[in-house]
């Protein structure tokens, strides 16, 4: 079956719900999403969006764009850091317009509360800044934006994976979607398409990420040729539920929450004096993993899945029932603890990429020499890069907001005078054969390879890397692409066959794997996320750049691209 559109948008999160949008507005638009729309995973962006709304405390976007570059060690284009920051304070109003429920101070107006390595004055004290919906914001933005694409008449096709990207030269023609219900292959015949695929954070065994989370966007991009930007810097947030990873929101330690090792130490005022808890995520979650290899973790054995503990006991019942909901209810299902009463146990947990698909400042595919016509990207799978080498925790909501309402109105007034490419006449063909082999012959069951990815990610590539471990890393993910050929399903029914999908998945985390691997291996320096012990400075003069990684088969080939530091001249960075 073949559809044709002015612009697709693959992904129903918050970018691609904001770029349907505000593209629907002139052209016939599309979301091809893998979920039902409202089950994506910005739903689970717990704490709060950043805007200088001064609603609380006196703020600047300025400030805001400042944290945002210092928070990423000076590799973020700063250009893009400055629009982020202006732009956050309009789109907070648009989406109160919209009506989405923001929680409230006493006098009516935007309530606000802080976030790691969010300051006032350039640094001098944390500030608030994070507008939130309790510990729901980005639930709040998904269900706010859904109702106004429906209203907007945005079709939308749920349950469908994108299985092929189509290119003329360096035009976009369309793409290849697999029906989950029905297991037929559609084809999209699109001016423009936008991926808003979301993160990765799958192939990390502990995790806040959805299953669903398995970079689809970057993974089919770069198996057409387009190189991903930063991948080695990846963010683990400092409190994921132990053993378990799921999100216990900064908001927690914004409420006033604080982090504790087995001596009952508040161990964050060794390692960021001013800020405390409140430091930015890279930094706490060394702090944490320093505690416990130092035999300071609560089980006090000094290997890497031990855990601290994160108190909210002394906020109040009130005040933990009331902006902090959803962790109370989490943590009283998966814990059996009430975080009024008692402390929580928490670890580092993979969270976010940094780096993703190349863009412009509009959503434009790109490089430093090829725009890819028609061709965007925004939200995690993007990188444009405002986030550098670490993300301030708030930034993902703004990210997508404000970039996906860029690129949705690029593509508003681009399909206005672009013709469709040209697509192949076979189009969808090759998904179809290579569903259909995976349904015919025997094979192993993907399974095993699943966790051994997540396994060798998590220990090789974590919070601390240092070179031997990620060459075993490397050489680990290699063998797997190459024992992956083999997998095959076991169910090969026609209808929601979630092996099928499971399998096209475990494909584009393996590619990824591997990118973020060789792209960490490469870079021998530490910046933000990316902390090597065997390079534990910041190294300026040689790798203040950007990484362009290209996956040409089961090699990784390296360029670079310059990083825009036109505003603030990078310093180290101390809190
Ligand atoms: O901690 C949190 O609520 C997560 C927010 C974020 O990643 O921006």
């Amino acid at each position: 079956m073949t559809h044709e559109f002015d612009a697709v948008i693959v992904g129903a999160g918050g970018a691609g719900l904001y770029a349907a949008l505000e593209a629907s507005k002139t052209a016939r638009t599309a979301v091809v999403s893998k979920l039902y729309p409202t089950r994506s995973h910005t739903g689970a962006a717990q704490g709060g969006i950043g805007a200088a709304l001064g609603n609380v405390d006196q703020d600047s976007p300025e400030w805001h764009a400042f944290d945002t570059v210092k928070g990423g060690d000076y590799l973020v284009d700063q250009q893009a850091a400055r629009i982020l920051a202006e732009e956050a304070v309009q789109a907070v109003y648009d989406l109160e317009n919209r009506g989405l429920p923001f929680s409230r101070t006493p006098d009516g107006r935007i309530d606000q509360r802080r976030f790691g390595g969010h300051t006032r004055n350039f640094g001098e004290a944390p500030v608030h800044r994070s507008c939130y919906a309790a510990d729901r914001t980005g639930n709040m933005i998904l269900q706010t934006l859904y109702q106004q694409c429906i209203k907007n008449d945005v079709h939308f096709y749920d349950e469908f994976q994108v299985v092929e990207v189509f290119l003329d030269g360096t035009r976009v023609a369309g793409v290849a979607a697999f029906e989950l219900a029905t297991g037929e292959v559609h084809v999209f015949k699109a001016k423009a398409v936008m991926f808003a695929t979301g993160g990765f954070g799958r192939m990390f065994r502990i995790t806040s990420n959805a299953h669903a989370n398995t970079g689809d966007g970057p993974a089919l991009l770069a198996r057409v040729g387009i190189p991903l930007e930063d991948m080695e810097f990846f963010q683990f947030h400092p409190t994921g539920i132990r053993g378990m990873g799921i999100l216990i929101t900064e908001g927690v330690r914004g409420e006033g929450g604080i982090l504790r090792n087995s001596k009952g130490e508040r161990f964050m005022e060794r390692y960021a004096p001013t800020l405390l808890d409140l430091a930015p995520r890279d930094m706490v979650s060394r702090a944490i993993m320093t505690e416990v290899i130092e035999g300071r973790g609560i089980r006090g054995d000094g290997r890497i899945d031990d855990w601290v503990m994160l108190d909210a006991s002394h906020l109040g019942r009130e005040t933990v029932y009331a902006k902090i909901p959803d962790i109370a209810d989490f943590c009283k299902t998966y814990l059996g603890v009430d975080p009024a009463e008692a402390p929580m146990p928490v670890q580092p947990t993979a969270h976010y990429a940094m780096g993703g698909i190349p863009t412009d400042i509009d959503g434009r595919v790109c490089t430093d020499t090829t725009v890819y016509a028609g061709l965007y990207a925004a939200g995690e799978c993007a990188c444009v890069s405002v986030h550098g080498a670490n993300r301030l925790g708030t930034n993902s909501l703004v990210d997508l907001v404000v970039y996906g309402r860029r690129a949705g109105r690029h593509i508003a007034d681009y399909v206005r005078s672009a013709d469709h490419s040209r697509l192949p006449a076979d189009a969808g063909d090759a998904a179809r054969e290579r569903i259909a082999t995976l349904k015919k012959s025997r094979g192993p069951h993907p399974g095993p390879l699943y966790e051994r990815m997540q396994q060798t990610m998590m220990a090789r590539i974590g919070v601390y890397r240092e070179r031997e471990q990620m060459e075993e890393a490397v050489a680990e993910i290699r063998q797997l692409r190459e024992e992956f050929q083999q997998v095959r399903v076991q169910d090969n029914s026609a209808n929601y066959n979630q092996e099928v999908l499971g399998i096209l998945e475990l494909e584009n985390l393996l590619d990824l794997s591997l990118v973020t691997a060789v792209s960490a291996l490469n870079r021998t320096e530490s910046r933000g996320a990316h902390s090597r012990k065997d390079f534990p400075e910041r190294d300026d003069v040689s790798w203040l750049k950007h990484t362009l990684a290209f996956l040409n088969g089961s090699d990784v080939s390296i360029d670079y691209k310059a990083v825009d530091t036109s505003i603030w001249e990078p310093k180290p960075r101390t809190y």
